[in-house]
């Protein structure tokens, strides 16, 4: 098996966090520094505080993204963010396809490929989410959706992308799947992402997402193919946040 990269552990506030919220980011900061330089650490706060948690933590081992962009430079898209806008108040990555914006905002795959593009373009790294629902899980199905998302959201290119596989039916529930389904996932998209490009797909970073907590993260993390998280709800919490990059230590 060739050498995977190295792990990321992001955490995905959602629409969470005020200007207040500073302090649970310093605290993460500080927290960091203690752990081995082991695994690579981004916090996504909501677009209104990037600008400031990116002044808070640079020089530290948190780097800030966002959670959405829109796929055009500008124009008369009124309350949409492009990826230049992000990366111009120092986001270094964004998170496209999560199964909220495409539930709830109606994201096609090729709207979230769109996306992908639009952040390279920008030179952030597209952190680009796909799962299946509980329905396709139970049906059998959550290979040939895995499949069917990458064949129609994955960018032309493969380098400054990070990949998600977040369950659906994981998000928020406190469920998550088995080390064993979790594994056939990763392996599969590695695979993916190898028949597509061999050099850049082994070093492409698969993280799992969906119900990440201290108390399963070190589970969760040593599955194969999987290089990291991408954490929801315990990102909010300095201590919880750690706790899962320690994982790592
Ligand atoms: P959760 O969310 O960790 O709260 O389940 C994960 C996500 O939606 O990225």
């Amino acid at each position: 098996m060739a050498q995977e990269p190295r792990p990321l552990v992001a955490g995905n506030w959602k629409m969470n966090g005020l200007t207040a919220s500073r302090s649970e980011l310093e605290a993460i900061i500080a927290g960091a520094a203690t752990l081995p330089d082991t695994v690579d650490l981004m916090v996504c706060p909501p677009a209104t505080l990037i600008a400031s948690f990116a002044e808070a933590a640079a020089g530290s081992r948190i780097v800030i993204g966002a959670q959405d962009c829109h796929a055009a430079v500008s124009g008369a898209f009124t309350g949409d963010l492009s990826a230049e806008m992000l990366k111009d108040v120092g986001a270094v990555a964004v998170i496209v396809g999560h199964s909220e914006r495409r539930a709830l905002h109606g994201e096609t795959d090729a709207m979230v490929r769109e996306k992908a593009m639009a952040a390279r373009r920008a030179g952030l790294t597209a952190i680009l989410c796909v799962g299946e629902t509980r329905d396709e899980r139970d049906a059998g199905a959550t290979i040939a959706r895995i499949e069917r998302q990458l064949d129609g959201s994955l960018p032309d290119r493969l380098d400054g992308l990070v990949i998600a596989y977040e369950p659906v039916w994981a998000i928020g529930s406190g469920l998550t799947p088995t080390p064993k389904d979790v594994g056939d996932v990763h392996g599969m998209i590695r695979n993916y992402l190898i028949s597509k490009d061999k050099a850049a797909g082994s070093g492409t970073r698969i993280l799992y997402g969906g119900s990440v907590k201290p108390q399963n993260a070190k589970e969760l993390m040593s599955v194969p193919h999987v290089n990291g998280a991408l954490v929801g709800g315990a990102s909010l919490k300095a201590d919880d946040f750690l706790a899962i990059a320690a994982a790592y230590a």
